[in-house]
């Protein structure tokens, strides 16, 4: 039986919370419905963050009281610290995701906290969530660089990955926020990580940045490896991370993987609707790489259909 890897679409928080136009809740709901349709069953709704300092995710309780409660569905939000978990529960939030920077700076820059603040605020909510009944999920970030410091200490990553499974975290999502990572790199960072911690527990989570979001992808799946971050239509880009481009794009990510044989439940051309809703209503074009291979299948087809 093919080996099951769960794709995790992050497109609603890590995807939209940059944009410019604000995408309305209805909106939000209609991609979702979308992502549904293709087959995704992990889905990252939103973030419970200060509304000044992302408006996009303003509307995080009303977005969460909408989505479709489905028993196949998984969803997770991100809070920042202890007040977003409060609001997060309160709109019945189970899964619950803190971020954390391998860097000094760029947590100040993010979350206005120094690494040190940040990782005490963290192991406190992860600590909460576990008391609670819930599930946590820990992301480490600026894995492989930060976009003030530069390369990040592998150490770091390790010691902090430690911290928040000692404090009770299910999950720690390795994530290279501003896609600078190389395949040598990824591949010792998850190894190592899988070493100490088990496959079951590590995630990946990538941006395409330099165009090395699918290699970096099947480095973190030959590493072990089964779940995976990504971002309809490779929407994305952190706020808080010069240069940052979009996600690591779903319906590559995808596609690779229904290629290579793993059972990922998910069709790639139903995302392909998924993505023209999100173009329609952020006003920007995107799509992975694949997207230009779509287009010429498109109209290859048109153009064999007005033949016959
Ligand atoms: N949800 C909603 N409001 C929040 C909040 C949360 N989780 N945490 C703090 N606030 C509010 C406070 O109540 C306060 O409101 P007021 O000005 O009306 O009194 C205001 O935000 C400032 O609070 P403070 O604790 O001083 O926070 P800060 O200004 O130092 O900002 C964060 C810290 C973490 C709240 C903010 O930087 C943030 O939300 N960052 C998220 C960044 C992000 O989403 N990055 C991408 C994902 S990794
Ligand atoms: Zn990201």
């Amino acid at each position: 039986m093919a080996e099951r890897v769960i794709v995790h679409e992050v497109g609603l928080r890590d995807g939209l919370q940059n944009q410019p136009r604000m995408v309305p809740v209805e909106g939000k709901l209609e991609l979702l419905d979308a992502l549904i349709a293709a087959g995704v069953r992990s889905v990252e709704a939103t973030s419970f963050v200060s509304p000044k300092a992302v408006p996009q995710m303003a509307d995080a309780a009303e977005l969460y009281a909408r989505i479709p409660k489905r028993a196949d569905m998984n969803y997770e939000v991100l809070v920042p610290n202890e007040k977003g978990y409060e609001r997060a529960v309160a709109a019945g939030a189970r899964t619950i995701a803190v971020v954390i920077a391998a860097s000094d700076t760029f947590n100040r820059r993010n979350i206005n906290m120094s690494l040190d603040e940040a990782t005490l605020v963290c192991e406190a909510v992860v600590r909460r969530t576990k008391r609670e009944g819930h599930r946590s999920r820990a992301y480490i970030s600026a894995l492989a660089a930060c976009p003030y410091e530069g390369v990040t200490p592998p150490e770091r990553v390790f010691d902090l990955t430690a911290k928040m499974f000692d404090a009770g975290a299910d999950e720690v999502a390795l994530s290279d926020t501003i896609g600078a990572g190389n395949p040598a790199q990824i591949e010792y960072l998850f190894e190592s990580a899988i070493r100490r911690h088990g496959a079951q527990r590590i995630a990946a989570h990538f941006h395409d940045t330099r165009a090395m979001g699918l290699t970096l992808a099947w480095c973190a799946i030959k590493a072990g490896v089964r779940k995976l971050d990504s971002s309809i239509g490779g929407l994305g880009g952190c706020p808080f991370a010069p240069g940052a481009s979009g996600n690591l794009a779903t319906e590559d990510l995808v596609f690779m993987l229904n290629e290579a044989g793993y059972e990922t439940g998910i069709d790639v051309e139903g995302l392909r609707r998924a993505v023209m809703i999100a173009e329609r209503l952020t006003g920007q074009s995107f799509g992975g790489r694949m997207t230009n291979f779509f287009r010429a299948q498109d109209a290859r087809r048109q153009a064999k259909a007005k033949a016959s």
